[in-house]
């Protein structure tokens, strides 16, 4: 368990003594829980015998188990936003796994240091979802909103003494969501406890005014919960401003003043000199320490972190942080983690962040709901802003059971709770308020509800733009949606920038949402063409990354767009990584039933496609890959194109040492004249962007690649080979010196390869796991779409000759070895250690 105590001081005039009780108490509610899918309304009760029930620790996702079924939520519905008219049979649409239906949780908890007088809260992050809370049998709270964070008070259903039990029904119903929600106590729970008088959860709001390299101007306002008979005017905070080494910089001592209107809050004001600007490279926090005294005594002890940084929209410029400005190189990203589901993992989220931040990407959209504490705490330390999402759904139902049923008793607590949430993290720079939500093709609904969202983002968090994903760009201009938002978010449809930009008065344009270019890893398609919705009978799509959906494009018909316009502030990529549901264009297709959307596949491994972004993206890094592999028995002497990825301007390709001609990014392709069907079709777009042979034949051997500068100098290269028959088993982990702390992860990647190492793309071998020491085999993907294998079994084949096998720390610290196994294979062993 964690804790987080805070001392409680008494000071006599002369003798500063410490008392040795704690004035706020924080722990995770994390062992020790009891689980079952059974439902029974005498569950709730305080008395009822649980211990047959599935022991379980939270966050769990219930669905992740599986088994996969064509049944579990099989959606009959026609989605109208891709265009169908018709009903059909929607297998995959929700992932597949079983998150229908009813789950209870039970926990019997002490509360530290209880007495009367004092204040214990449950802070739930997430629990999917319609969650009712039990405390000693009695019902406490109701949120039906899976993926906002909400806080129960425990206090008044709380024992005098002893153990307390606390009970959560969760139900999730059919065809509530359009992928795969999760389900369960996904997320953290929070036990907080403080004194009679203590701040609220969420309970401050810092935001600094003036931001140069040479000033900062802080400002904190501290609400203050106080006793019956008590005002703020009974109590005095006092605040040090500690910079990222935990140097105290500045401190404030105020005695609070109770205002009609403004009621039991502090305001303190901090001059910083020469403050560390937070941003995407230089991630640097400030923590508020904030102590509450009554008299002499401490009553509570609070902490926000915060970052110093500034943000500004400017018409016709774009998007600056700090006075610089900057472009969303950002990516979308659903909240599960692949294998490991919903349910949230430090060790993963902090992959997922590395992963992107080599990409050269800056920002995540949270597409489309509220993040997890984790995640924004790590995009706050690793620097990745944030584009910090809130529904799916306004009034207007997308699927049948969506938010649209809660929208309006719930709107504003749900928009409130993630605002508050989250308006001291400096990574947040824009709030989302909606995803093409179908409001916006009514007259006034639209517009007018999204001018309440947006007031309330504004009431609460004056600093941040709103935004919203628009992908009728026709009639949001045409009903002033569009022009009512902070920053109008366009979905798709790049070729109606510079239409939409000459008719908004903003005059700026934001791809919320783009590409949606689909592929498989490892899966190359000829003739190599630019398609559009293209099935093929293996259920996968062509990473020579040129497949998109019926409403989207590639890359590059972005990458202009944003290189090109001025007033673009960049985009936002669906996705980042690949998810559990969707399976777009596999609608029908089951087993299809995770996306193929993802630059990186659902095992956390980079596609191709992830060097077109980093070519483009990441220019301070060297980028030099090519593509397809180069092992194509039976296609000798035909057609195999060639691509390579780089970010050099230009380069030469040899297949066994016969050069095929040096290849040239075209500068001359501008948005104007490149944007016709007959340019689209022959990728003239691409070949700016791109290095491509289109007329390469295969033969065995060696590609190799030579990159030249700007002024012609050969600065790199790069070879791939055929590779021979599958020899061994290659494991390369992500981290090597994990945390025993029993969530620390380890991410594997397993490579089947030929006797020279080279990585054998055809390979489907099944690989056999086994761990032994500190640690257990936690979970393994290998990022095919189709694949039905169960994610925990120790075991599973390798797509295309890869996968990632999870290695989970016990809490003992100690070596943990990771042995992977197949048949016909030489086998690999894997050494790790874990530490406190
Ligand atoms: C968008 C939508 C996303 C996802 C995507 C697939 O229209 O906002 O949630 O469905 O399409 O291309």
């Amino acid at each position: 368990m964690n804790y987080r105590l805070k001392s409680l001081f008494f000071f006599s005039l002369a003798f500063p003594m410490m008392l040795g009780a704690q004035v706020r108490v924080e722990q995770l509610l994390e062992k020790g829980w009891k689980f079952t899918r059974e439902d029974q309304a005498t569950f709730s009760n305080e008395q009822l015998n649980d211990s047959k029930w599935q022991s379980v620790t939270v966050p769990h996702d219930w669905a992740i188990y599986g088994p996969f079924s064509i049944n579990n939520d099989k959606q009959l519905t026609a989605i109208t936003q891709d265009g169908q008219k018709e009903d059909m049979e929607h297998a995959g649409r929700t992932g597949g796994l079983p998150f229908v239906g009813v789950g209870w949780y039970r926990l019997n908890f002490t509360v530290p240091n209880y007495a009367k007088g004092k204040q214990c809260v449950l802070l739930f992050d997430g629990a999917m979802s319609h969650a009712r809370v039990y405390i000693n049998g009695k019902e406490a709270c109701y949120w039906p909103n899976g993926y906002n964070a909400f806080a129960v008070d425990a206090t008044p259903y709380l024992h005098a003494e002893g153990t307390n039990t606390l009970a959560v029904r969760l139900e999730n119903e059919t065809e509530s969501s359009r992928w795969y929600p999760g389900a369960g106590l996904y997320r953290n729970i929070r036990l907080i406890v403080t004194e009679d008088a203590h701040v609220p959860v969420w309970g401050t709001q810092l935001t600094t005014p003036v931001v140069n390299k040479e000033y900062a101007q802080a400002v904190l306002k501290t609400s203050l919960d106080v006793p019956a008979g008590k005002s703020i005017a009974d109590y005095r905070i006092v605040t040090d401003i500690k910079d990222p080494s935990g140097k105290v910089v500045a401190t404030q001592t105020q005695q609070g003043v109770f205002h009609e209107g403004v009621g039991n809050r502090f305001e303190q004001q901090f001059d910083i000199n020469q403050p560390q600007l937070w941003s995407v490279d230089t991630p640097s926090l400030y923590t508020a320490v904030s102590k509450i005294y009554e008299g002499e005594t401490l009553k509570d002890e609070y902490e926000t972190r915060f970052g110093i940084r500034s943000i500004e929209v400017i018409p016709g410029k774009g998007f600056f942080l700090n006075g610089e400005r900057v472009q969303f190189k950002g990516v979308c990203n659903h909240h599960d983690l692949g294998p490991l589901g919903a349910a949230t993992n430090e060790a993963a989220l902090r992959r997922q962040i590395r992963i992107l931040k080599d990409m050269g990407c800056n920002a995540i959209r949270t597409s489309h709901n509220m993040p997890s504490t984790e995640l924004v705490n790590l995009c706050d330390e690793m620097g990745m802003m944030v584009m910090a999402e809130s529904f799916d759904e306004w009034k207007t139902a997308k699927v049948e059971n969506g938010y649209h049923k809660n929208f309006d008793e719930w709107v504003e607590k749900d928009l409130v709770n993630l605002l508050h949430h989250f308006r001291n993290n400096p990574s947040v720079v824009m709030w989302c308020i909606g995803n093409e939500v179908p409001d916006q093709w009514s007259g006034k609904q639209g517009p007018k509800l999204t001018r309440m969202l947006q007031d309330i983002c504004h009431r609460e968090d004056p600093t941040r733009p709103v935004t919203q994903g628009m992908d009728a760009p026709d009639a949001v201009v045409n009903n002033n949606m569009a022009a009512v938002m902070d920053v109008p978010g366009f979905n798709y449809r790049p070729h109606k920038y510079i239409e939409n930009y000459t008719k908004l008065p903003q005059e700026i344009i934001l791809g919320s949402e783009t590409a949606s270019t689909i592929s498989s890893r490892g899966v190359y398609k000829f003739p190599v063409e630019r398609r559009s919705m293209q099935k093929y009978d293996d259920h996968q799509a062509s990473s020579y990354d040129v497949e998109h959906c019926g409403w989207s494009n590639l890359p590059e018909d972005d990458f202009i767009q944003h290189e090109d316009l001025p007033y673009c502030i960049g985009e936002f990529v669906w996705t980042g990584f690949d998810y559990l549901g969707e399976p777009t264009p596999y609608y029908s297709d089951w087993p299809s039933h995770s996306s193929l959307f993802g630059i990186i596949d659902l095992a956390g491994l980079p596609k191709d496609r992830y060097y077109l972004y980093r070519s483009h993206w990441n220019k301070e890094a060297e980028t030099l890959h090519i593509l397809p592999h180069w092992t194509w028995e039976g296609r000798e002497g035909e057609v195999t194109p060639i691509f390579v990825y780089t970010n050099y301007p230009s380069a030469e390709l040899f297949i066994n040492g016969k050069s095929q001609g040096k290849r040239t990014k075209d500068l001359s392709v501008t948005v104007e004249n490149s944007g016709d069907s007959l340019s689209l079709a022959t990728f003239k777009r691409q070949k700016r962007y791109r290095l491509m042979w289109m007329d390469t034949k295969y033969e065995p051997g060696t590609v190799k690649v030579v990159a030249y500068d700007k002024d012609g100098k050969a600065v790199a290269e790069k070879e791939i080979h055929t590779a021979g028959k599958p020899h061994h088993i290659e494991l390369i982990p992500d981290r090597t010196q994990l945390k025993a702390d029993g969530k620390d992860l380890s991410f594997v990647t397993v490579r089947v390869v030929d006797k020279d190492g080279n990585l054998c793309p055809m390979a489907d071998n099944q690989i056999s796991f086994k761990v032994k020491g500190k640690g257990i085999y936690r979970a393994g993907a290998n990022g095919n779409p189709a694949s039905l294998e169960s994610f925990q079994e120790p075991k599973m084949k390798v797509f295309y000759g890869m996968m990632t096998a999870i290695v989970q720390t016990s809490e003992e610290p100690g070596s943990i070895t990771l042995e992977a196994t197949a048949k016909g294979l030489q086998k690999a062993t894997l050494e790790l250690t874990s530490e406190k």
